[in-house]
């Protein structure tokens, strides 16, 4: 097919997911276009090309089109096959169906794949683009600090209701928007669903490509299983996002958190604690990103390679 996906590609639009979506919830758009305009930016090494609406640890969100985005277009790593991308698309329908189930209503969300280069694939999960003013921190940081605020409660009773043995929920602030007063999850990228045995159904592999290679084994046996099984914990996942709201810098929020986040948990936490770990995740994080700089360094100037990722600049952390 001309634009290089085939249907067979897609996966699925949100309203398969069983999760309630109306037919023309995500606006179309052609992502072959958007993938050419990101290999442009993965050659020229850097993202001023584009319109990034977020740089996550994990995916890449373009804003499509360029000039006046009416479309996030979060961008997977790359797969191998068209097999590993179709697995992967039904683990994200999976999970948006596990989020309904559990009451979590996400962000009307499309999983799609386009062809890359060689027989890999190039996966997109699209939404449409959100009014920055609706976003998780943008509504915290207009608001004064309460344990009752209404983003905050819906949080809560959100990490409440999902996670669980099989199931995880990164809560952080800037996952969340209030799209007409009702509570909406929008970072769906990452399906964090998980086995009787408590394995990540996800291959994370996936995820580890992004750093170099001698160092792949080790992150994918000590770090990554540690860092995504994680979020099946409330406690944990209340202290991330007690914790983050450092890096958000809206400090001021942290003892409502608590507060919120302390009425559902049995063993309370404290600001200490939260402060504790804000410190040591950020130390992983910057690292990670240094291991990824370093990659990237390889790749291009000894490989004499394109790197196939962006990276963020200087994070304030
Ligand atoms: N649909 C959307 N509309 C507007 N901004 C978005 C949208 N989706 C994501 N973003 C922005 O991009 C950031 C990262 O997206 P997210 O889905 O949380 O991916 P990640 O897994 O990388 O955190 C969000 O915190 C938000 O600021
Ligand atoms: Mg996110």
């Amino acid at each position: 097919m001309a634009d290089g996906s085939t249907p067979e590609d897609d996966v699925s639009d949100g309203r398969e997911a069983g999760v309630g979506f109306r037919p023309g919830d995500v606006p179309i758009i052609d992502l072959d276009a958007v993938e050419a305009a990101v290999q442009q930016a993965l050659e020229r090494g850097d993202g001023s090309g584009l319109t990034l609406l977020g740089y996550g640890e994990i995916s890449l969100v373009v804003g499509w089109p360029t000039g006046a985005p009416v479309v996030a277009a979060k961008r997977l790593p790359p797969f191998p096959s068209a097999d590993a991308a179709a697995d992967y698309g039904r683990r994200f329908v999976a999970y948006l169906d596990r989020l309904a189930e559990r009451g979590v209503v996400p962000v009307a969300s499309a999983f799609r794949v386009v062809v890359g280069t060689g027989s890999t694939r190039v996966a997109y999960v699209t939404q449409a683009v959100l009014d920055p003013d609706d976003l998780g921190p943008a509504i915290l940081r207009r608001s004064a600090p309460d344990p009752d605020h209404p983003l905050l409660r819906g949080i809560v009773d959100a990490v409440g209701a999902v996670c669980g043995p099989r199931t995880g929920l990164d809560a952080q602030v800037s996952n969340w928007a209030l799209v007409d007063g009702q509570l909406r999850y929008l970072d769906v990228t990452t399906p964090m669903l998980f086995d009787p045995s408590g394995r990540a159904e996800l291959d994370l592999g996936l995820f580890l490509a992004a750093y170099p290679w001698a160092l792949r084994g080790l992150i994918g046996r000590f770090v990554a299983p540690d860092v995504i099984g994680a979020y099946r914990d409330p406690r944990r996942v209340g202290v991330d996002l007690a914790g983050n709201l450092l890096k958000e810098r809206l400090a001021e929020w942290i003892p409502s958190v608590i507060e919120a986040v302390n009425r559902t948990v049995e063993a309370e936490i404290t600001e200490d604690e939260v402060r504790r770990y804000y410190r040591s995740d950020a130390r992983l994080w910057e690292l990670m990103l240094r291991l990824r700089r370093a990659d990237r360094w390889w790749q291009r100037r000894i490989r004499r390679r394109t790197y196939p990722f962006l990276l963020p600049g200087h994070i304030e952390r």
